[in-house]
């Protein structure tokens, strides 16, 4: 049996979904993490080192580079991002330039197992009502490109990141009282969420893809899953957050984010929904040993935040 380590590419691995995944890796152990970042000397690719990370140096523009960081890797974890300044100056579709690059380095470096974070296709699925929302159609058209790259791989559906709540300041007090409100753009209190703790189950999720790609009986090769943790209305999580938090919680819908992208985004997922023909949790994840957190679960670990 070889010993040669596992080593997984994780990209975006500077920020919330990629940095997340790199430590439920780490903290499993199977695999050794390999972070690809564009400065390896930034604060936050040393702290990945310190942790016990490999770091490469690549950028998602500059296939040379990517092939480079790709050597001995078995597996990637393919994320990309539309709204760093240096990606989307290259216009609406630099994402999907982005995600292709990455595959035809991994199918350049005879990488054997590719996860690909993606989101659905708007424009596809509101048949043209909202074709604007860019960070979701040029992943989608990605999904498109890896399925006919002959790149052995699986592609992974996240939710609306339960992180977001203070990384976006969705959770906010009022001012002057003791309520706090919910408040996202242009959604209705009763259309469906789809949430994903990205802390606590997407590292589990891609994990147990991972673990199982090689087995043809797991049915993991050529599938997409979801990364969900659970499928709730705002007006159920606002009541949610009010019984952990012991403090009245008011779901507001906003007139805007004061982007249009994002705009179009909410209200999309409000008139759609993100999965409606799909059953939360995946059963298939649960079947490959995914334990999904609820969100019940999640306020009471993350309550403190707003005592
Ligand atoms: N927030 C949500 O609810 C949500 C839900 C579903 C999906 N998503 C998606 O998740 C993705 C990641 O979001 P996030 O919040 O985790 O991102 P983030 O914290 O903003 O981090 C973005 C990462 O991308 C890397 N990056 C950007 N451009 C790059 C390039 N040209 N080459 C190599 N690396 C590059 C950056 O690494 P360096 O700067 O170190 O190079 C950074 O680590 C986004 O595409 C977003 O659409 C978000
Ligand atoms: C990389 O990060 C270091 C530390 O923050 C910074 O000094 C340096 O200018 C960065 N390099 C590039 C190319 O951005
Ligand atoms: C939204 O949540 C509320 C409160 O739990 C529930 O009564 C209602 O049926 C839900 N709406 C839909 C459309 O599922």
């Amino acid at each position: 049996m070889s010993t040669s380590p596992r080593i997984v590419a994780v990209f975006g691995a500077t920020g919330t979904q990629g940095m997340l995944m790199l430590f439920a890796l780490l903290a499993d152990g199977t695999f050794v993490p390999r972070a690809i970042t564009r400065n390896c000397s930034s604060e936050k690719a040393l702290k990945l080192k310190s942790l016990g990370a490999e770091v490469a140096q690549a950028d998602l523009w500059d296939i040379d580079s990517l092939k480079q960081a790709l050597s001995g890797v078995e597996a990637v974890y393919g994320v990309t991002d539309y709204y760093d300044p240096k990606n989307v100056a290259q216009g609406h579709n630099s994402e999907m330039l982005l995600g292709k690059n990455l595959v035809d380095a991994a199918k350049a470096t005879d990488v054997k197992y590719f996860i690909w974070s993606s989101l659905p296709h708007c424009t596809r699925v509101s048949n043209g009502k909202y074709a604007n929302v860019y960070h979701f159609d040029n992943k989608a058209n990605v999904d498109d490109y890896l399925r006919e790259s002959g790149v052995p791989h699986s592609i992974l559906y996240t939710g609306w990141f339960s992180e977001n709540l203070w990384k976006y300041n969705i959770l906010a007090p009022v001012p002057d009282s003791d309520r706090l409100e919910l408040t996202v753009a242009r959604y209705d209190a009763q259309s469906p969420q789809y949430f994903t703790w990205v802390e606590r189950d997407l590292g589990q999720c891609a994990l147990a893809l991972l673990k199982h790609y090689k087995d043809p009986e797991s049915e993991v090769l050529s599938r997409t899953f979801y990364a969900v943790s659970a499928k709730l209305n705002y007006t159920q999580f606002a009541s949610i957050l009010q019984q952990a938090l012991g403090k009245p919680v008011s779901f507001v819908s906003s007139q805007t984010t004061g982007m249009q992208e994002m705009d179009d985004m909410y209200v999309f997922q409000s008139e759609f929904g993100l999965y409606p023909d799909t059953a939360i949790p995946d059963p298939r994840l649960i079947n490959l040993g995914v334990k999904f957190h609820t969100m019940e679960g999640f306020i009471q670990e993350i309550k403190g935040r707003y005592a």
